[in-house]
């Protein structure tokens, strides 16, 4: 029987540093399920295929290979064949990938893919359903959470840090926008499920909501490996 660590949350919350950095800790697999909808997004993109039309969509994502591979510890998703990791971590992209997880075809064929890797695998998986609707019976459910203008920010220093122009108010409205899509949706929308446990990163460093989830972790009897 494998740990299951469920870290589930809004846009620019934390959880892919705090998710890693927890499973790293532990010795788990880290499944970040946010890159597998970015990656078939990517699909659409190139393919040119529009968001809104979900018969396209779907058929698209369908007919793909994905493929979650561990480069020197680092998730890596393969999609047909290639890694598509540099591509997948733009604004653009992760839009694309917020429009099209609505649709229930491309969810079923990803959530089948997480839930295998969460049984094969002690894993910490991050995204937004995964309470809810992966690993339903997690050891452990997180919802991270921070106040949306701290999100907005750190989101700001990213793109500033890379040498990107930024316009904060901008990045509030796509972050609230992003929100109200993934929380609102009909298919498996953001959700906390009352037995996660609500952090709240707005004023914790990386290293307190990590030691944080890690002490939930010994409470809730899931060992080291
Ligand atoms: O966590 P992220 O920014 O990489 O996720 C990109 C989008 O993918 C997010 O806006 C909604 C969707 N997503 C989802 O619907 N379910 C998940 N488990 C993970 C991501």
């Amino acid at each position: 029987m494998s740990y299951q660590i469920a870290i589930d949350g809004p846009a620019g919350a934390g959880k892919s540093t705090i998710a890693k950095a927890v499973a790293k800790e532990l010795s788990f697999v880290y499944v970040d399920t946010g890159a597998m909808y970015r990656a078939m997004a990517l699909l659409c993109i190139r393919s040119g295929v529009s968001g809104a039309d979900e018969t396209a969509v779907t058929g698209l994502c369908n007919g793909a290979q994905v493929e979650i591979t561990y480069i020197d510890g680092a998730q890596a998703v393969i999609l047909n064949g290639e890694n598509v990791n540099p591509f997948i971590r733009t604004q653009e992209v992760g839009d694309m990938a917020s429009t099209i997880s609505v649709y229930k075809g491309v969810r079923d064929k990803l959530v089948k893919l997480q839930q295998e890797l969460g049984t094969k695998e002690n894993v910490v998986m991050d995204g937004r359903d995964i309470a809810s609707a992966v690993l339903p019976n997690a050891n452990l459910k997180v919802y991270l959470d921070a106040d949306v203008k701290v999100r907005a920010k750190r989101r700001y220093d990213e793109l500033k840090a890379k040498g990107q122009e930024a316009d904060l108010a901008v990045i509030e409205q796509e972050v609230k926008d992003r929100d109200y899509r993934d929380m609102h949706r009909e298919n498996s929308p953001l959700v906390r499920v009352p037995e996660a446990v609500l952090v709240d990163s707005s004023n914790m460093t990386i290293k307190e909501v990590t030691d944080k989830i890690i002490e939930l972790a010994n409470d809730n009897g899931i060992p080291r490996h």
